[in-house]
């Protein structure tokens, strides 16, 4: 299908991998500048993008071509290889995400992951509430008190959520480079799944 300017484009990245990313988008700024309050918030986004993470996971082992691990992780090498030549404009071109872009997909799941499973671990231990309450203790005794060696959860999911925000950041900074460097809009191929043929 030609796009506006009358180049032929093909279809990249199917509806599921499109609607899952934006809604990252969203519900991570709502984690994030929420901070915890108000709860009800805070906790559905988190909720959302575990959910997220869970599918695109699964997606990347059944999904089509593109969505596959398979089609874009590779060892560290190529990766490294790929960041040398676009830093020098000289980076070939990747129809799916390219050996960095596809790092920095499984760096943003791991991190996503990690942080919304500290978030439930957080509820779990310091109220008794979410999903993994039952499963991890309550921390404290019946009183509440917190005891000397316990792991402070909160302050395990507060670092993950500013760990993801620094990978974000590099994410957002890749993607200019990369549009750049090969002269193509992908943050607009992240809505339309299109890109040039
Ligand atoms: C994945 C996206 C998430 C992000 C970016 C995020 C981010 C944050 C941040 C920045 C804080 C403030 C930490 C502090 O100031 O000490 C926080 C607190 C908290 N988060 Fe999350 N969170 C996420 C998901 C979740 C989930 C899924 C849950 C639970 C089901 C959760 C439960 C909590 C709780 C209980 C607190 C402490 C609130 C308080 O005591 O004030 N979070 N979160
Ligand atoms: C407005 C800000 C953002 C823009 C413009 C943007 C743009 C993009 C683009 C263009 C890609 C495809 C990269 C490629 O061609 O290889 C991508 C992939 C991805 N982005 Fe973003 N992004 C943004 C924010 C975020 C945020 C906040 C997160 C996480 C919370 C995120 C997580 C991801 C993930 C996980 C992928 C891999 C997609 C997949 O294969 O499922 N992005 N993003």
């Amino acid at each position: 299908m030609p796009d506006r300017a009358g180049q032929e484009t093909v279809k990249v990245w199917d509806p599921l991998i499109r609607m899952g990313h934006w809604i990252l988008v969203v519900a991570f700024a709502t984690a994030y500048l929420t901070e915890g309050e108000p709860e009800w918030l805070h906790v559905r986004a988190g909720y959302a993008i575990a959910a997220v993470v869970a599918l695109r996971i699964l997606w990347g082992l059944v999904g089509p071509r593109r969505a596959r691990f398979s089609d874009f992780v590779t060892g560290p090498a190529r990766v490294l290889r790929y960041l040398r030549a676009l830093v020098a404009g000289r980076a070939a071109r990747h129809l799916g995400h390219s050996p960095a872009g596809g790092a920095m997909t499984l760096a943003l799941l791991a991190a996503l992951a990690v942080t919304a499973v500290s978030g439930m671990v957080t509820l779990a231990t310091e109220d008794g509430r979410g999903p993994l309450a039952g499963i991890v203790a309550q921390a404290g005794d019946e009183h509440g008190r917190e005891h000397e060696g316990e792991a402070d959860w909160e302050e395990i999911h507060e670092t993950a959520a500013n760990l993801t925000v620094v990978l974000i950041v590099l994410h957002l900074g890749g993607v200019a480079l990369a549009s750049h460097a090969h002269g193509e809009n992908l943050s607009r191929a992240m809505v339309t799944g299109r890109k040039r043929a």
